[in-house]
Order: C-alpha cells, then structure tokens, then sequence
C-alpha cells in the first residue's frame, strides 16, 4: 500500500523589533488610557519596526531561524509565500525579495493577500502543492509592519496593531504515523470588506494629493462590527476542522487563535469548548500583527515547550477581506 504524502512542519521562526511602544505610551498620541485598551483588547505593548526595517528585512530573520531549526540551508526552498497585507512595495514581491535576502534564487516566490489570515492561505497553498508534488521544502512566511499603514491619528486603531514576523518550513514527508497538516480550510467574504479596509493606492483610488488628504492611505475599521463576524466566522471555521477530522475539543491539545483581541479570543474558545488552559496568547505583548500573529505564536509555543511531539494543533484565522480558516496539524 502506497505512504501517503504529508506536508511537515520542520521548523518555526519569529523575529519582532526591538522598540516597545506600551499603552501608556499611547496616552501621549491620542485620548486613550492603559485601562481602556488593556480592558477591551488584552494588548499592554507591541513592537515598532525601526525606520531602516523594511517587512522583507523581518520576513527575513524570521526565514532563517525557522530554517536553522530545520537544519536546512536557503538553497533547499524550492517554494516561498509571504502572506502581508503591507508588502514592502507593491511589486516586486516581497516573497521574492525575501529570496534574494536569503541569498537563494529560482524558487517559486509569491506574496500573497489574506488580511490577516494570509499565513494560513499560504500553509493552505503550501500544504497542497507538497501534496500535488510541485513543490518539495516551502518556506511559508507571515510579516508585517502595520505600523506603516496606520493612522496614529485614529484611537479606534493605532492602539491594537503592532509590527513583527513568523515562518514555517514545510516538507513533504512519506507516513503512516499521521503526523503534518491534516488539513486546512479557507474562506472568503467581500461581502465584509468595507469594514476593515486600505482604500488608496490601488487602481479604484490611485495615490495623489487627495488620496492623501483623506487619509485614504491609512487602515479604516469598523471595530465593533468586525468584532461580531470575528467571532462568529472563528468559531465555525474552528469547529469545522474538528468536524472534518472526527474529533471534539478535548482531542485539541493546543489552539492558536489569531491574536487580534483577547475578548474575541474567549468568547471562541468558549463556543469550541477548548478551555483557556489550552489556548496560547501573546497578544498582550505583541498586538494584533495581522499574517504574522500565528507564526510568530507558534514558534513561541513550541520554543515554550507548550507543543510536544504527537500533539493536535488547532491554528485559526480571521482578517480582511473578510477572510477566515483553520488548519489542524498533528506534531
Ligand atoms: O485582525 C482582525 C481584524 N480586527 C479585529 O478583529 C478587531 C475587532 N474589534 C475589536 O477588537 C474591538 O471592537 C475594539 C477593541 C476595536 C473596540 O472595542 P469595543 O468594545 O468594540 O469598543 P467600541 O468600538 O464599541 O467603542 C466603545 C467606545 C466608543 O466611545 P462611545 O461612542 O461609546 O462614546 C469609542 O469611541 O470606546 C471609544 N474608544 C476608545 N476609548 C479609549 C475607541 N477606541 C478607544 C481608545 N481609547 N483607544
């Protein structure tokens, strides 16, 4: 009987910048206070990109931490994707800048754009296309400096997001132990899309003076609006990978929310049935980093000891667009 194919985890990588910038901090910007932002997101700091840091530069240190724990060399990625929703220029990709910064060329290199959740389409992509045979070691990347796209202006955001990177390097592997990614599952709805969005720029509101005097450059979100679908689409996504793979929340060793707002975080545990014990966050450190927050709290909890070998996994996004899926991985 033929092994089947998996796509396996070797290795996992974070890197975020030095500069702390804390919620008290903040106060100094606009009119919040610790209290609010701690008491509605779970967020007390997140990390600033330095001026001379570009996302490929974080991209970068986050590729090869994940590959030295892999014991693999640049060379051997035959496949990169860089989920961001803040590229470090619309073209070139930073999938292949990255490339070049790792000092590698002739792999197949694409960003791709999930809001929040393009980490997870691109473990979804990755993950087929090991499956499919076109690719063999992926190096798959979520990186961000939201930093540069918000309006410090805008209390309802500037306090939430934060900068920063993760990767994972996939290969495919034959066995019958029924350890990698056992699966993903990915959606999308632009039905939503006006409630966290970046308007100018693009073809409908091309960069001039006027794009810039309305602040079209700068990320729009109706919060409370977003928050409801978060949790809704979270929930459901999550329990369709437990549905999908025949097992309850008490089979879930480890669920890694997206790290967006601790509420949000609560209330979908809570549906999933996954008690908090079981739930890694480190938003309270971090902020949301939009495509960055999963990677970089998996590398932290495997770092931390808190995944150990045979573990169930169960990863879970949700962002602009909207977007929304899961990935359920056995360690
Ligand atoms: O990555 C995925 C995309 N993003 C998300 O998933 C974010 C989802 N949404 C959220 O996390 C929450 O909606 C927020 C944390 C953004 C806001 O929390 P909320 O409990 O939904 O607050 P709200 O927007 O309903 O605002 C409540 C009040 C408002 O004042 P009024 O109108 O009641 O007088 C806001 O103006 O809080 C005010 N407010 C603030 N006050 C102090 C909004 N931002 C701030 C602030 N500091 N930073």
């Amino acid at each position: 009987m033929d092994i089947p194919l998996q796509a396996v985890i070797r290795g996992t990588g974070a890197y975020v910048p030095a500069r702390v910038l804390t919620n008290h901090d903040l106060e100094r910007l606009v009119d919040t206070s610790d209290e609010w932002i701690l008491a509605r997101s779970g967020i007390r700091e997140r990390r600033l990109a330095a001026d001379d840091e570009q996302t490929s530069d974080l991209a970068c240190r986050a590729a090869r931490r994940a590959l030295e724990m892999a014991e693999l060399k640049p060379a051997d990625i035959d496949l990169v994707i860089v989920g961001t929703a803040t590229p470090d220029m619309p073209f070139p990709s930073t999938a292949c800048l990255l490339l070049d910064k790792l000092g590698h060329a002739g792999a197949a290199a694409f960003d791709l754009a999930a809001g929040c959740s393009g980490f997870l389409y691109g473990l979804g992509a990755a993950t087929d296309m090991i499956r499919a045979g076109s690719a063999r070691t992926a190096l798959v990347v979520g990186a961000e400096i939201l930093s540069r796209i918000i309006d410090w202006q805008d209390r309802g955001t500037c306090v939430l997001f934060g900068d920063g990177a993760g990767a994972v390097v996939l290969q495919g592997e034959r066995n019958n132990t029924g350890r990698g990614i056992l699966s993903n599952h990915l959606h999308g709805d632009g039905g939503f899309g006006s409630l966290l969005a970046l308007r100018g720029g693009g073809s409908r509101y091309p960069a001039s003076h006027a794009t810039v005097d309305r602040r079209l450059h700068y990320v729009a979100m109706q919060g409370n609006e977003l928050f409801k679908v978060a949790v809704r689409c979270l929930t459901e996504t999550a329990r369709e990978a437990m549905s999908h793979n025949n097992i309850t929340a008490d089979d879930i060793d480890l669920f890694i929310p997206h790290q967006a707002n601790m509420r949000i975080i609560r209330a979908v545990a809570g549906r999933c049935g996954i008690p908090m014990e079981r739930v890694f966050t480190n938003l309270e450190h971090y902020g949301n980093t939009s495509a960055a927050s999963i990677p970089i709290a998996l590398d932290e909890a495997l770092r931390g000891d808190r995944i150990r070998s045979g573990d169930l996994i169960l990863l879970d996004a949700f962002g602009a667009g909207l977007t929304w899926g899961s990935s359920l991985i056995r360690w």
